[in-house]
């Protein structure tokens, strides 16, 4: 994503090449990728909209911080796995580069995850809260952009994917450092860090912005890429209006039930 910081202006100096945000005006004008560029940067106006960021500030340390550390796990791990296969699937060798140095620059994301929660003291998700009804929510989003990914046929698509994740996470993460550097005293986090912020921020995007901003693709095109953006900002709105209803009702996510009566049943 472009890397100036979200509050600072960033989208506002952009050119103003349309009068509305109706999806038409972004697909109709030119043939260029810049016009798909423009309308994921936008999103992140949206998105710092979303009721989760709203209440965030007032929250109680003690659940807002757990809330994601649990909430997000499954998300978190299958992010590294999409970077890869995303970067696998491009076809044009210069663009592969781009995703591949994109997917470096994100790398090892995981294991700053994985830090936080040992020095948060909590214990990493096992099978019975990651496959959690609870959280069926980030499961649907991860397989969503997953099967974004997978069905994926050319590599404009794939680069808007990456430009789409980079945008929803700038916002996340602007939010989630402002917060934790206020109160989450006495622990040096990484992942619910400035540190991981100040990170997403330094990706070195100059030759992915140059991709969207030379390159054509057909009418027919970039609606569909757009349509794809929109499907996976639908999936990262839902994560986090699932993670604000846990953090409305101060509810941690419950395991998945052991002994349920349809298993117990069904075992002999
Ligand atoms: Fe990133």
């Amino acid at each position: 994503m472009s890397h100036v910081n979200i509050y600072s202006g960033g989208i506002g100096q952009l050119d103003c090449l349309f009068d509305d945000r109706s999806n038409d005006s972004y697909i109709g004008r030119d043939s260029y990728m810049k016009n798909v560029y423009k309308y994921i940067s936008e999103s992140k106006d949206q998105f710092t909209q979303e009721n989760f960021y709203k209440n965030f500030r007032n929250a109680d340390e003690k659940i807002i911080v757990p809330v994601c550390a649990m909430g997000l796990g499954f998300w978190i791990m299958t992010f590294q796995d999409a970077l890869r296969l995303n970067a696998q699937k491009f076809q044009d060798q210069k663009l592969k580069l781009i995703a591949e140095k994109h997917r470096n620059e994100d790398s090892g994301h995981d294991l700053w995850y994985l830090h936080d929660l040992d020095a948060l003291r909590i214990n990493p998700p096992d099978l019975y809260m990651l496959y959690s009804p609870d959280l069926a929510f980030v499961r649907d989003s991860a397989f969503e952009v997953m099967g974004e990914i997978m069905k994926s046929d050319d590599d404009y698509t794939r680069l808007a994917i990456i430009e789409t994740i980079e945008a929803v996470s700038e916002v996340f993460f602007y939010h989630m450092a402002t917060y934790t550097s206020s109160k989450a005293n006495g622990f040096k986090l990484l992942y619910f860090s400035r540190h991981h912020y100040e990170a997403e921020m330094s990706h070195s995007d100059r030759d992915i912005e140059a991709a969207f901003m030379n390159n054509t693709v057909s009418y027919e095109k970039r609606r569909q890429i757009i349509e794809t953006v929109d499907r996976i900002l639908d999936s990262f709105r839902a994560v986090l209006e699932g993670l604000n209803d846990m953090v409305m009702h101060q509810e941690q996510p419950r395991p998945l039930e052991l002994a349920s009566p349809y298993v117990l049943a069904n075992c002999g």
